[in-house]
């Protein structure tokens, strides 16, 4: 049936692999709930995507468990779980997406000089690894993918050799990691010529190209490997992942439908969804978009300058390439306020991209109303950012914050009283510090003790004017493990206690979530035996 769908598709289309949940989700602070995947994974299956990378099961029990749900949700999308080259892992891969609609291995391993040094095996016991477990993905599922890990900076003579091993022991695609965002447009396109050119049955399989942005070039070098010949792109919502992150989905497929003219290939990708998938995956996350960030930053259609407003109040395409709407992105801006009803901001919303249930309109609609209490005009990021805070400060987490009084000004020192509720349980303490803000964290530390040090500290205005809402967002560290925190408010010290808090709570989930069994990164042959 996979099969099916993706060989109708490979001559005339691009089909789009969305790697968030696993290659977005090992970015540092990215860690996303089990709820959360699943609220991604359905927009991305709904949003057209041919294939969702879930996870990598054998990871940890939660990522298991988070891959194995999406696999039973997706409709249409190839759900693809991430596997070593070793039995182990390619079981639990294959445990974890099996019952999917459309299951599909991806297993991979470093083939470049520094990989075969960390794994310390030689070229030939390497091409019968691949064999032997790409081999072992095919017998349980007919969708195998293969990657050799670092491929832009491995010999191409190896290269040619370890691709028609994979191919010949049953892979459909085979992936072109620049794993390190090494690469630049010409190199990419000849790396996939070649290989269409020298791998014997190269013309039988879907190559792939999977580009991280370390120079900036991943885009580049994404359509460069498909005007060459490949026909996968891997990427994520917004570039997230890992150091510059990865491709981003919204520019690849973007890119595609605005010039094809010149890049006559088509995606599934339903447009229209862009800004919603792009707001969820910002507010879960907490890795905010950058304000320039083309397609979907917040200046993407501003246009500050006089000619250029006037251009484009006269024709639009003077000064646009593409439509606010062809991503989803309303026009109007039309201010509410405490007036405003229920249907209007139901409707509003849905403008927005945010549809919602009767029981979360209700929860909305009073967060709503109190901030329409104390801001005479709410624009649209008022809203967008009153939602992300209602999706990252949720009802049932650990740590909540149900009281909060600060005295600041000129006369020190500066005190918090705080009543915080800790798995239900009500604490009040009372704390001074150097500033309102250092006091608030300290009457928070007092509550639930913790040794993460705060690493960023950041706020910015929602709207203009001296009533806006401030976005705060922390970055908390802890044994290795990085979370962020962000809430919004018109009280810049209330918004900086639940920013604070709100990634304490994601630190406590990181804890409870089973310890990790693996590293992408680490090919540690130890635990599981290809033999
Ligand atoms: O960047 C990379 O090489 C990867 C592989 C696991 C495909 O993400
Ligand atoms: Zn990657």
């Amino acid at each position: 049936m996979t099969q099916t769908k993706i060989e109708k598709s490979a001559q005339d289309r691009v089909l789009i692999f969305d790697t968030t949940l696993r290659d977005g989700e090992q970015s540092p602070g990215a860690t996303m709930s089990h709820a959360e995947k699943l609220e991604i994974a359905a927009l991305l299956d709904e949003m057209g995507v041919d294939i969702i990378e879930a996870g990598f099961p054998i990871a940890s029990d939660g990522d298991f468990e988070a891959v194995s749900a999406i696999a039973g949700l997706a409709k249409s999308s190839v759900i693809c779980g991430l596997a070593r080259a070793n039995f182990k892992d390619i079981d639990r891969c294959w445990e974890a997406i099996k019952h999917a609609h459309h299951p599909r291995i991806h297993t991979f391993i470093g083939t470049s000089p520094l990989h075969r040094d960390i794994t310390k095996l030689s070229q030939d016991d390497m091409i019968a690894r691949i064999h032997d477990t790409v081999s072992y993905a095919r017998n349980l599922c007919d969708n195998v993918q293969w990657s050799p890990m670092d491929a832009t900076r491995t010999e191409h003579d190896y290269l040619c050799r370890v691709v028609e091993t994979a191919i010949k022991a049953g892979a459909s695609t085979i992936n072109i990691p620049d794993t390190v965002g090494y690469t630049a447009p010409a190199e990419s396109a000849a790396l996939i010529s070649m290989l269409l050119e020298r791998v014997p049955g190269a013309d039988s399989i879907i190559f792939a190209t999977h580009c991280h942005n370390d120079l900036g070039m991943a885009t580049a070098n994404a359509l460069a490997a498909v005007g060459a010949g490949a026909r996968q792109i891997e990427c994520t919502i917004n570039g997230l992942g890992e150091r510059a992150g990865n491709t981003a989905l919204e520019e690849v497929v973007m890119a595609l439908r605005v010039r094809n003219d010149i890049m006559p290939y088509q995606t599934g990708i339903d447009t229209t969804k862009i800004m919603k998938a792009s707001r969820l995956v910002a507010t879960v996350s907490g890795f905010p978009v950058q304000f320039n960030k083309a397609i979907v930053g917040k200046n993407a259609f501003l246009h500050e300058s006089g000619i250029h407003q006037d251009g484009v109040l006269k024709n639009a395409e003077t000064f646009e390439i593409m439509r606010p709407a062809d991503i989803g992105l309303t026009e109007t801006n039309l201010v509410m306020g405490k007036h405003s009803g229920r249907a209007a901001l139901r409707s509003k919303l849905s403008d927005l991209g945010f549809d919602l249930a009767d029981n979360q309109l209700n929860d909305v609609f009073v967060r709503f109303k109190a901030l329409a209490d104390r801001k005479k005009e709410i624009y649209d990021d008022d809203l967008i950012a009153l939602m992300q805070d209602s999706a990252t400060n949720a009802q049932n987490d650990t740590l909540q914050i149900t009281h909060l009084r600060v005295v600041c000004g000129t006369e020190g020192p500066q005190t918090a009283d705080l009543t915080m509720t800790v798995d239900g349980s009500v604490h009040q303490v009372s704390a001074t510090g150097d500033g309102p803000v250092d006091a608030c964290f300290k009457a928070v530390q007092m509550v639930f003790p913790h040794t993460a040090r705060l690493q960023l500290y950041q706020v910015h205005a929602v709207t203009e004017g001296t009533d806006a809402q401030a976005t705060v967002s922390v970055r908390m560290e802890e044994d290795g493990k990085i979370v962020t925190g962000q809430s919004a408010d018109t009280d810049t010290v209330v918004a900086s206690a639940r920013a604070y808090v709100n990634a304490l709570n994601k630190l406590i989930f990181r804890r409870l979530r089973s310890a990790p069994n693996a590293d992408v990164k680490s090919v540690n042959y130890r635990d599981a035996s290809t033999s």
